[in-house]
């Protein structure tokens, strides 16, 4: 089964055709919500709020551990990932889409880990490549034959937040090799991949990163929920037609 974890600007799937609400209990925790079952062009498809319905939930204390745990034992087993970033490279302007390919994790302090117990022995997971290989090219396919652009791979630079970053921060995240910057995508990513979820994500720019573009003096943060609105609206084509294309 697909899941569908939403960020800040998709805390309902409006393409889902809800059937139930499931609370899941994990030994991590809570999830930060009930999963909400149902079904896209008759596929089952599983949908969770990542900040919560309510979007109450921020960056650094979403339970993720218990979000991939209560996905996981739900029989899932892809993982798309609905993120909102702010866009470092030149291109990648407010409204684009990005499926990206690579991580930089600069989060802390946050439960990173499945494997932090004394019952088993020390266990290391590859993550060379960080995303699902398949599903990105998945989803690659899925916007083709939607007809939305999309941006095929980039550096997801994951920080703590919750607070922005400041110029200086997004000039070294450039430096680094960093893209596109959010708050989320980490430890979420290795989370799916110690769990065996294959993960993947569609980045939605919905701001300049601070000190580039129009953020030159300040992230204009009334400017974001329009922009990420519209491109929200892209995202369900694509989901759509991803649900199609996997369905045969
Ligand atoms: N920085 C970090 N996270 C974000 C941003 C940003 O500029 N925009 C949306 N999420």
């Amino acid at each position: 089964m697909l899941a569908i974890i939403g960020g800040s600007g998709l805390s309902q799937l409006a393409i889902l055709e809800a059937t139930r609400r499931q609370v899941v209990r994990t030994p991590y925790g809570e999830p930060s919500a009930a999963l909400t079952f149902g079904r896209i062009h008759g596929r089952e498809v599983v949908f969770l709020a990542r900040h919560g319905y309510g979007n109450t939930i921020p960056p650094h204390e979403v339970n993720y551990r218990a979000n991939l745990w209560a996905l996981h034992s739900q029989k899932v087993r892809d993982v798309v990932s609905v993120a909102s970033v702010g866009g470092i490279r030149s291109d990648l302007v407010p409204g684009k889409l990005a499926v990206p390919d690579q991580i930089i994790d600069y989060t802390y302090g946050r439960k990173s880990t499945f494997f932090s117990s004394t019952d088993h022995s020390v266990t290391h997971i590859d993550f060379t490549h960080p995303y699902c290989e398949a599903l990105r090219e998945r989803l690659l396919k899925a916007a083709a034959a939607s007809g939305e652009a999309v941006i095929a791979g980039g550096v997801y630079g994951a920080t703590q937040g919750p607070r922005l970053e400041t110029a200086a921060e997004i000039n070294r995240l450039e430096r680094d090799g960093a893209d596109i910057v959010g708050m989320t995508g980490m430890p979420e990513a290795a989370l799916a991949r110690e769990i065996g979820l294959c993960y993947a994500a569609i980045a939605v720019v919905v701001n300049y990163a601070a000190g580039r573009g129009a953020s030159a003096h300040g992230i204009q943060l009334e400017e974001i929920s329009a922009v990420s609105q519209q491109a929200m609206a892209r995202v369900h084509n694509i989901l759509e037609k991803l649900v199609m294309l996997d369905g045969g």
